[in-house]
């Protein structure tokens, strides 16, 4: 049976959220969201998301690999690429709650706290050779207009996107 919790990922899909209320919603959750989505939901989606990159990304040096984390949350997905040899990895969310969490890990270089959609990040054209992305597309969440700006911001030839949820 599952331990009761003190939320839910249905409570943070709602479709008519606006990105600072949705983030919002994860500053207020991210200091039990690890837990939560661990232990007592059983997640598997972070882990699926580093095996499969790592599964695309077969053969090459794992630390010279660039890795944008996208909607990184508190770092969980990052945690298992760290520990798979990719050291070289940088998070963007829009929750500035979930990425104090992620920067106490020590697990990515840069942390941007940014919406991400439409609108231009602060990141150079081809930077990433890949890009990993877990449970960010959802209601309220990141919708298919981000799609031009996270192709921007990887290397030409060099797209791996794992979307996973
Ligand atoms: C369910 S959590 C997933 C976090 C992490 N990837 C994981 O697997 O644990 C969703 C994350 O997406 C972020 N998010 C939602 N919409 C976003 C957007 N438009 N731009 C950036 N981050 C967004 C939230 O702040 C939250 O940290």
């Amino acid at each position: 049976m599952l331990a009761k919790t003190t939320t839910s990922l249905d409570t943070h899909h709602d479709p008519n959220s606006t990105p600072e209320g949705t983030a919002k919603c994860y500053d207020d959750w991210s200091g039990t969201y690890d837990k939560e989505i661990m232990t007592q939901l059983s997640c598997t989606g972070p882990r699926e998301c580093a095996d499969a990159l790592e599964k695309a990304l077969d053969g090459s040096t794992r630390k010279e690999i660039r890795i944008l984390d996208v909607a990184a949350g508190t770092g969980l997905v990052a945690e298992r690429l760290v520990k798979k040899g990719f050291t070289n990895i940088d998070a963007v969310d829009g929750s500035q709650g979930m990425l104090d969490l992620a920067q106490k890990k020590q697990i990515y270089r840069r942390l941007i706290c940014d919406f991400v959609g439409p609108n231009p990040l602060d990141i150079e054209n081809d930077t990433y050779d890949a890009i990993a992305c877990c449970a960010g597309f959802a209601a309220g969440h990141m919708k298919d207009d981000c799609l031009p700006e996270l192709i921007r911001v990887v290397k030409r030839g060099e797209l791996h996107f794992k979307i996973s949820d």
